[in-house]
């Protein structure tokens, strides 16, 4: 049995969309299910020269041969699930549990027209907070009242338990940051649910008895999008002389962008029950390190950095991505066949 989560460490954006592609590819998991709030998330792949943003499907999709599945806890908006069906050809293998909670226009409508929602948090306007707050307050519709879902209703987690049961190799994909998690993050400026790798073991319906992996994804240079507290955070100014500007992938908006937050990445890496750690974005700590795919060519600078990385994170450093494409990774894990 193997059962691996894959979680933001920051406040979202670190790569972990790549880092599931890299890692789907390598262990070849017959299940790929993603927990997390819903579509406010936005993961990008790139392979080759084609990027893919996704909000819905399960950033493994680029392995073929996995069934993408979206877990109970997670919002569906059937709009946008049903475009990146289309544009990605993934119908026949992507399934969606009968409870998720379903966001609806109204849903939309309330979050972008919502002051405190749009403008004190800065939320990024795809109804998912009071899409959760209507199903809390059980308003809510579910996967299974939806007719244009009926195709893809799966009993998720039953299926995650079974393939486990049976030896099988399960990737859980998180979704956003810890530092945006309803629970733990810089509250009110987060989002509508806890992103920690509990949740996300809870969202599919797994047991923490039979989870035997969580991955951290760490970013070198973490960034925030929309509002709240970034202690790092560095000047718009000095970033982009870095080189650094990024766009959320969702709303567009510049990312800010900030240094290496040493105490976070350990609170970050408890609170998960971090095994090991994935950091992505080290090209940007030296320019000449872009690409590489052995540990033994990283620069000393590189090097040094991943130290302190791991010193503050008190776990093995296993991925060390050099650069946005999937096979722009180190990859030092001690795969179990
Ligand atoms: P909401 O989740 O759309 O309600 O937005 C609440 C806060 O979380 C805002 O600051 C968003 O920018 C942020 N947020 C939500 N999802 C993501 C994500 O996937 N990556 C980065 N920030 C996010
Ligand atoms: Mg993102």
């Amino acid at each position: 049995m193997s059962c691996t989560i894959i979680v933001g460490g920051f406040f979202g954006d670190e790569g972990k969309g790549k880092v599931v592609a890299h890692i789907a590819y390598q262990d070849k998991p017959v299940i790929i299910s993603r927990g997390g709030v819903g579509p406010n998330a936005g993961h990008t792949v790139q392979v080759g020269t084609r990027e893919y943003g996704v909000r819905m499907v399960p950033s493994g999709f680029v392995y073929e041969d996995a069934k993408l599945c979206i877990g109970s806890g997670v919002l569906v908006d059937p709009r946008i699930l049903k475009q990146e069906v289309e544009m990605l050809g993934v119908k026949g293998r992507i399934f969606v549990d009968k409870r998720c909670g379903i966001i609806t226009q109204e849903h939309i409508d309330r979050d972008k027209g919502d002051e405190h929602l749009s403008k004190t948090i800065g939320s990024t306007g795809s109804g998912c907070g009071p899409a959760n707050s209507d199903r809390v307050m059980r308003l809510s519709p579910q996967a299974k009242d939806v007719p244009e879902l009926a195709e893809y209703m799966l009993d998720v987690p039953k299926a995650i338990n079974d393939e486990l049961k049976q030896g099988n190799r399960v990737l859980l994909e998180g979704t956003q940051g810890f530092g945006i998690s309803l629970y733990y993050g810089t509250y009110p400026f987060v989002t509508s649910k806890d992103t920690s790798a509990s949740q996300i073991a809870a969202d599919n319906g797994v047991g923490p008895t039979n989870i035997d992996d969580v991955i951290v994804v760490f970013k070198a240079y973490p960034t925030r999008v929309g509002e709240g507290p970034f202690s790092t955070e560095m000047a718009t100014e000095k970033s982009d002389s870095m080189g650094i500007q990024e766009f959320g992938t969702v709303t567009h908006r510049k990312r800010r962008v900030g240094g290496w937050d040493g105490e976070m990445a350990q609170y970050s890496a408890m609170i998960n029950g971090c095994t090991q750690a994935a950091i992505t974005g080290i090209d940007r700590i030296d320019k000449s390190c872009f690409g590489v795919t052995e540990y033994g060519k990283l620069t000393k600078k590189a090097k040094d950095f991943l130290k302190i990385a791991e010193d503050d994170i008190g776990s093995p450093i296993t991925l060390i991505s050099t650069g946005p494409e999937i096979t722009q990774i180190i990859d030092l894990r001690d795969v179990k066949e």
